[in-house]
């Protein structure tokens, strides 16, 4: 068994986790980041507070704070009654249960959506859809990208893989990708072809153990950068 959602749900994480996701050191912190589809998630809220530099890019911030945390809450009921039912496809140790880790995300979505306001009137919360960016090349040290790209393999093609990817590492010098999943848990039928097309382009990719790991096996993470020559 494994969660079956209809569509890329709202469903936000903490900087905690995206810290352990993306095994981001000090150093990472102080770069100029792109949190590419970072939806209701409080890393931008919790950096920001913390004076790091954070952009967050989503087709939901084109909504309104409640009309987010309406969808949010709508999510919620469906992915922890999917979670008890699939909980041995889940490692129980920084959630006690799905209860516990929804009311986590809850969490998140409330620090997202005090800091959501002010953070788009100072352009750090921007409106759009991958496979584009509006970005300059380079504008980022590090684009991350959690929860879509590799995760929802059965709603996103092959060819919006590798484009998003390409866009990634357009405007951002450095690019990491968690989890390497989809949501059957089985790896990613996209992540060969990504590996394969940006090596092609002259990228360095490289597939991380990270300290994190929610979905049980995944606990991998890619990192793409340019071989400079
Ligand atoms: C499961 S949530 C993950 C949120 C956050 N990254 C985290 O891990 O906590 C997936 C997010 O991807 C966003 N999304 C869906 N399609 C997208 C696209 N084409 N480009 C950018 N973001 C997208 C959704 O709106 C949603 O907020």
């Amino acid at each position: 068994m494994a969660i079956v959602l209809k569509q890329v749900v709202p469903w936000g994480r903490s900087a905690d986790e995206y810290c352990h996701m993306f095994a981001l050191s000090e150093a990472d912190l102080s770069r100029r980041i792109l949190g590419a589809g970072d939806g209701p998630a409080s890393f931008n809220a919790e950096l920001t507070a913390k004076s790091f530099n954070v952009v967050s890019f989503d087709p939901i911030y084109d909504f309104t704070a409640q009309e987010i945390a309406q969808r949010v809450e709508e999510t919620y009921e469906d992915m922890v009654r999917q979670m008890w039912e699939d909980r041995d496809g889940f490692v129980w140790k920084r959630f006690a249960n799905p209860d516990d880790s929804g009311k986590a995300r809850l969490k998140a979505m409330e620090i997202f959506l005090a800091d959501f306001e002010c953070g788009k009137q100072q352009g750090r919360y921007i409106t759009g859809s991958l496979p584009t960016l509006p970005f300059d090349d380079g504008q980022f040290d590090l684009a991350l990208c959690s929860h879509l790209l590799f995760l929802y393999s059965q709603h996103l093609s092959t060819d919006f893989h590798l484009q998003s990817v390409q866009e990634l590492c357009r405007v951002g010098k450095e690019v990491r990708i968690f989890p390497l999943l989809d949501l059957t848990r089985n790896k990613s039928e996209h992540v060969e072809p990504v590996c394969a097309h940006m090596t092609e382009l002259g990228y360095k990719v490289d597939i991380q153990i990270v300290d994190y790991e929610f979905q049980r096996g995944g606990n991998q993470m890619m990192k793409i950068t340019k071989i400079e020559v």
